[in-house]
């Protein structure tokens, strides 16, 4: 699809890669619907992106941020699924020094399904019913899985979600086929935004020590992914790892 044709909604746009896929979008001619829990973020993207509020992990506002987007927007035709947090934590952990066991809380577990897993799934069914109740086609969906996909030590909410979202990347190719929606995920390695800047500077040194191109990526980097998954009408149902060679 061309960019310019694209009514897209991109969701955790107020920071981070959301945030310069939604600045992308809208300089290459794209109307953009861009939501995230985090308003303030939002205020700071260029006039022409269109925002409000979304809370993906409450589904009742994923349906209203969709008929809201579609009526902004005189449509929509396309989704970058990009809202996402961490809440690491080992699922079993013995301490050192006083040997007490800790578990991973099935707080942290919950909330990151709802929004990785969860909220990303909700927001992918009320895009493709809107498209198919409009009429609407031809499509695009763009999920952001991760390459915590393959298994990542601390993070067993984190990688259910992000490899639950590769997979059913493939399923959803498949069942959206007859509504003219292509699905593409990308799963980036370890990328400059403020979800990495908080990484303690021991494990990320040793994390960049290990990416064969010798450096972060940018949201740059995983824009370009983007770009290629929206513009490609032969892309369907597949992840791109883009993480500098770092799974190889
Ligand atoms: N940064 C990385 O290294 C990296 C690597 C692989 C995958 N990812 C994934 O890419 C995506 C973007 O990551 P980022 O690094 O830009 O993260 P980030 O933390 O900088 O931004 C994420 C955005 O999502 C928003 N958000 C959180 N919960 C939400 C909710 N319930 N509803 C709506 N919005 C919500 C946040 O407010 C934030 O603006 C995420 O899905 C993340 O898991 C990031």
């Amino acid at each position: 699809m061309n960019l310019r044709d694209m009514k897209i909604v991109v969701t955790g746009a107020a920071q981070g890669m959301g945030a310069h896929f939604a600045r992308r979008l809208a300089e290459a001619g794209a109307q953009v619907a861009a939501g995230d829990v985090n308003e303030a973020g939002l205020k700071e993207l260029p006039a022409g992106v269109h925002t409000r509020k979304l809370n993906v992990a409450d589904e009742a506002d994923c349906g209203a941020f969709i008929a809201w987007a579609h009526q902004t927007l005189g449509g929509v035709n396309g989704l970058i699924n990009n809202a996402g947090i961490l809440r690491d934590g080992l699922l079993v952990k013995k301490d050192k020094t006083t040997g007490a066991i800790q578990k991973l809380s099935a707080e942290q577990w919950n909330a990151v399904l709802a929004v990785n897993l969860t909220g990303a799934t909700f927001m992918v069914r009320e895009l493709v019913a809107k498209m198919a109740e409009t009429n609407q086609r031809p499509g695009v969906i763009v999920n952001m899985s991760s390459l915590a996909r393959y298994g990542n030590r601390g993070q067993s909410n984190y990688v259910a979600a992000k490899a639950a979202l590769a997979a059913n990347t493939v399923t959803w190719a498949r069942e959206f086929a007859g509504f003219g929606v292509r699905v593409g995920a990308i799963a980036p390695g370890m990328i400059e935004t403020p979800m990495t800047q908080g990484m303690n500077q021991k494990a990320r040194d040793a994390l960049v020590a290990a990416v064969p191109v010798g450096r972060v990526g940018t949201p740059e980097d995983i824009w370009q992914a983007v770009k290629f998954v929206i513009e490609c009408d032969y892309f369907n149902g597949r992840c791109i790892d883009v993480d500098g060679g770092l799974a190889m």
